[in-house]
C-alpha cells in the first residue's frame, strides 16, 4: 500500500474541553474555532448545558459561541459519557461552586479511578460522597476551598488540571509538582488569557487575583483549536508502514508535552518532517510529512510516557513492524485508560501472531515481517480500534476489529480518512 494526499486530522480533544469549560467560567461571550467535535468533547458540552452554560451546536465546520452566565445547580446528574478529562476536570470547576453535583458516566469510566482527584480536592474543602468507592459515581459539594500544595504521585494533566481549576473557580493559591512533566494544555491557556500561572522552581502555580469570584478574572476569548497531535500519530503511523508516498498532515499542534511519539519514532528510523511552525493561542502548530521508513526497536523510557501516554497503542503496532524487541517502560497507567490498554495491546497482538507480553509495568513487543491475521478485541476502546485498524493496512494482513464504532469518541471521520490517503491495499473488517 501506498500513501499519498493531505489530511487535516480533527481538533485537538484535551484543548478543546479546556475552551469549552473556560469559555463556560469566562465573563461574556466566547467564540471557539476547530474544536473536535467528538462524542467527548459533546459530552463536555453537554455537562456544562446542564450548568446553566448556553453552548451553540459543536458542528463540523464553523464557530461555537459559548454565552457564559454564573453557573448553577444541575436538575439532574451530570453525565460524562466515556470521557474521564469531563469528569476529571469537572470535579475541579464543582470543587470551587456552592451547589450539589453528581457526576456519573458510562460502564468503560465508572472503572476509573477518580481518588487521585477527589483526595487533593477534598485537602482543599470540597465534600465529596462516593457512591461506589473509587469510582463514579460521586457527589461532589464545594464551597469555601484553601490553597493547596501538593505533589501528585502520577504524571497526570487531569489531576493538574482538576486542582488549577479548582483553584481558578475556588479563588485559592494551588501549587502543583510532578514526577514527570504532563501536557501543559491548561496551563498555557490561563496564561494565554492572562489569569496568574507561572513555574517556580520546576512547580507549577496558581495564584488568584484579590477578588473571590472567577467569573470577574476569566475573560471572555477567541480560539482557534489545533488539530489532534494523538488523531495525527494514527495517520503517521499507515504512512510509516506504508511501501511508498508521502502523507501530509495539516494544522497539527505540536506541543512537546504531546508528540513524544514524534521522538521515538524518529529512534525507530521514521521519516517525519515538520513544516510551517506557527502559534495558535500559545500553543505550537505545524504541517507533518510523513514517509514509510524501515522501523528498528526502541526503548521507551519512563520521563517519555506521559508525552505520548495515548500513543502507546499506535507504537506498539509500529514496534510489531519493527526489526527487534521495543520495551515501553513504565506504562501500567495504561491499565486506567478508556479500557486495560496495557493488556489488550499485548492479548490484541498476540492473537495477530505478533509476540509481545506485560512484564509487571512494562510493555515488551517483538517485530516480526509475518503478516498480522485475526481478531481484535477493541474493548470499544477508540485507540484501540484505531491502532489496529493501521495494523490492518500492512500487506497482507487480515484484521478484524470487534467493533469500529468507538472512533467516534476521538475521531469520528477516521476510517474515511485512513481510506482516502491509501493508495491501493485492503481494509479492515468488522468481525
Ligand atoms: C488528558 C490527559 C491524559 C490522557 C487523556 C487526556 C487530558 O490522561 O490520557 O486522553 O486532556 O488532560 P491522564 O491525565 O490520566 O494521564
Amino acid at each position: 500500500m501506498k500513501v499519498r494526499g493531505t489530511v487535516r486530522p480533527p481538533g485537538d480533544k484535551s484543548i478543546s474541553h479546556r475552551a469549552l469549560m473556560l469559555a463556560a467560567l469566562a465573563r461574556g461571550t466566547s467564540q471557539l474555532e476547530g474544536l473536535l467535535t467528538g462524542a467527548d468533547v459533546k459530552s463536555t458540552a453537554r455537562v456544562l448545558r446542564q450548568l446553566g452554560v448556553d453552548i451553540a451546536p459543536i458542528r463540523d465546520s464553523g464557530t461555537v459561541t459559548v454565552h457564559a452566565s454564573r453557573i448553577s445547580h444541575p436538575a439532574s446528574r451530570l453525565h460524562c459519557g466515556n470521557s474521564g478529562t469531563t469528569a476529571r476536570l469537572m470535579l475541579g470547576i464543582l470543587a470551587g461552586q456552592r451547589f450539589p453535583a453528581t457526576l456519573t458516566g458510562d460502564a468503560s469510566l465508572r472503572r476509573r479511578p477518580m481518588r487521585r482527584v477527589t483526595e487533593p480536592l477534598r485537602t482543599m474543602g470540597a465534600e465529596i460522597t462516593e457512591g461506589r468507592g473509587d469510582a463514579l459515581p460521586l457527589t461532589i459539594r464545594g464551597g469555601r476551598l484553601h490553597s493547596l500544595t501538593y505533589a501528585t504521585p502520577v504524571a497526570s494533566a487531569q489531576i493538574k488540571s482538576a486542582l488549577l481549576l479548582a483553584g481558578l473557580t475556588g479563588g485559592v493559591a494551588v501549587t502543583i509538582r510532578e514526577p514527570y512533566r504532563s501536557r501543559d494544555h491548561t496551563e498555557r491557556l490561563l496564561a494565554h488569557l492572562g489569569l496568574g500561572l507561572h513555574e517556580r522552581d520546576g512547580a507549577i502555580v496558581y495564584e488568584p487575583p484579590s477578588s473571590r469570584d472567577a467569573r470577574a478574572v476569566v475573560p471572555a476569548f477567541q480560539l482557534s483549536v489545533p488539530g489532534d497531535a494523538s488523531s495525527a500519530a494514527f495517520l503517521v503511523g499507515a504512512a510509516a508502514l506504508a511501501q511508498g508516498g508521502e502523507l501530509v498532515i495539516e494544522n497539527v499542534g505540536v506541543n512537546p508535552t504531546r508528540t513524544g511519539f514524534l521522538v521515538v519514532l524518529a529512534r525507530m528510523g521514521a521519516r517525519v518532517e515538520r513544516v510551517n511552525l506557527r502559534d495558535a493561542g500559545g500553543e505550537p502548530v505545524a504541517d507533518l510529512v510523513a514517509r514509510p521508513g524501515a522501523l528498528r526497536a526502541t526503548e521507551v523510557t519512563a520521563a517519555e510516557v506521559p508525552t505520548l501516554v495515548d500513543e502507546v497503542p499506535i507504537l506498539a503496532v509500529l514496534a510489531s513492524r519493527a526489526e527487534g524487541e521495543t520495551v515501553f517502560r513504565e506504562v501500567g497507567e495504561l491499565r486506567v485508560k478508556e479500557s486495560n490498554r496495557l493488556e489488550l495491546i499485548a492479548a490484541n497482538l498476540r492473537a495477530l501472531g505478533v509476540e509481545a507480553e506485560a512484564r509487571g509495568n512494562d510493555l515488551h513487543v517483538c517485530g516480526t515481517t509475518r503478516p498480522p491475521r485475526g481478531r481484535v478485541d477493541t474493548a470499544r476502546d477508540h485507540r484501540l480500534a484505531m491502532a489496529f485498524a493501521v495494523l490492518g493496512t500492512v500487506l497482507g494482513a487480515d484484521v478484524r476489529l470487534s467493533e469500529r464504532a468507538s472512533v467516534a469518541i476521538s475521531y469520528p471521520r477516521f476510517f474515511a480518512d485512513l481510506k482516502s490517503i491509501r493508495d491501493g491495499g485492503r481494509g479492515t473488517r468488522d468481525g
